[in-house]
């Protein structure tokens, strides 16, 4: 019986993807590359030295999707097929929800006809919205949210819990990462974002290697200790693994809808950011004070005990790591 992993090829999927082969599990990825590489498929082969099935297939393409299920043993499947820019979802909102809701539903569609109903959902933190708490924890109810990517993957966890509701032979977990940020150690995978990149971790990357001249830190005036935004940054290898402790609950336990924030429980500025990437990798990252960025929060990050309790997962990777390995992928 095989795990199915759309969006496999991309930068989450990839390091489960590794994580997965590596616990012996049988994987196969279903990608279309609109947001990844061919390459992708043969790096995690050779970092794992396992060989896997793959299609290229897009999650709204349903006669393709039914062909994998038709041709295959499928038990479970993990999705990370879906848009993340956060700016170009405020800008072309239809390409977001189509891609992320209609491609979830129709993916669950193909699952249901199949009998397959174990499913775990690539969510985010930013499903909490925008809110006074610092610590979110899942008893939290979903806010606000202040983008159409954000959108999306609160209707999908809704779509979701309305789907167990109506059925609860399905068997399903959502996962909410806070901010996914290094790369695999060998170098070989990590994250590839497409022009000039909107995330910090990306962009402090560019700066000391001198593809972009210089960081802007978006406010030094926000009630946080340095004045800066503080997140709660996770090394990806450390989120991958939380997807396989994620399924192994689901494969233990009896049916059930179960939502775990993935963090590390700790949260970093823009500024402890850029010194420990200094300091770990040797390299300056040369910066200015911009103004804020509109609807950037102050500080938030995860409280982590319940991914902690019942799936026994935690972070075991330090700020250090996410730097060394971030810097250690554009490197190669
Ligand atoms: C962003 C998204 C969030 C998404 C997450 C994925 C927004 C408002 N939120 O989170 O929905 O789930 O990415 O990883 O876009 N910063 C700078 N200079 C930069 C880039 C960032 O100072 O060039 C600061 C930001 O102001 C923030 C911190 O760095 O305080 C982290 O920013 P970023 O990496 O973009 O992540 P989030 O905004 O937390």
């Amino acid at each position: 019986m095989a795990i199915l992993l759309p969006g496999g090829a991309g930068y989450i999927g990839s390091h489960t993807a590794v994580e997965l082969l590596n616990k012996e599990k049988e994987i196969i990825i279903v990608d279309d590359f609109s947001n990844s590489k061919p390459e992708m498929i043969d790096k995690i082969k050779q970092i794992t030295g396992k060989d896997f099935k793959f299609y290229e297939v897009n999650c709204l393409n349903k006669k393709e999707l039914e062909k994998v299920f038709e041709e295959n043993s499928i038990e479970a499947v993990i999705n990370f097929a879906g848009f993340k820019a956060v700016g170009e979802s405020v800008k072309e909102p239809l390409k977001y929800y189509n891609n992320n809701v209609s491609g979830a539903i129709t993916l669950l569609q193909t699952m249901q006809k199949y009998g397959v109903k174990k499913f775990v959902f690539s969510s985010s933190a930013t499903v909490y919205g925008t809110r006074q708490e610092v610590e979110y924890t899942e008893k939290m109810k979903r806010g606000e949210t202040a983008n159409p990517y954000g959108t999306t993957k609160s209707m999908i966890e809704k779509i979701l819990e309305d789907l167990y509701f109506a059925d609860n032979q399905w068997d399903i977990a959502i996962l909410r990462y806070f901010n996914p940020v290094g790369a695999h150690e060998s170098g070989l995978i990590g994250e590839e974002p497409q022009g000039i990149p909107n995330n910090l971790m990306p962009y402090i990357v560019r700066v000391a290697n001198g593809t972009l001249k210089e960081l802007s830190v978006f406010g030094n005036d926000y009630d946080t200790p340095d004045g800066t935004g503080v997140r709660d940054y996770i090394h990806v290898v450390d989120l991958a693994k939380g997807h396989v402790k994620a399924l192994e609950k689901l494969e233990k336990e009896g049916t059930g809808i179960y939502t775990y924030n993935l963090g590390t429980g700790k949260g970093y500025s823009v500024l402890d950011m850029v010194k420990t990437f200094e300091k770990v990798t040797g390299q300056k990252v040369p910066y200015k004070i911009a103004p804020r960025r509109a609807g950037d929060l102050a500080i938030y990050y995860a409280d982590p005990n319940k991914a902690k309790e019942e799936l026994n997962w935690q972070t075991e990777k330090t700020l250090e790591d996410m730097c060394r390995d971030s810097w250690n992928y554009i490197c190669k």
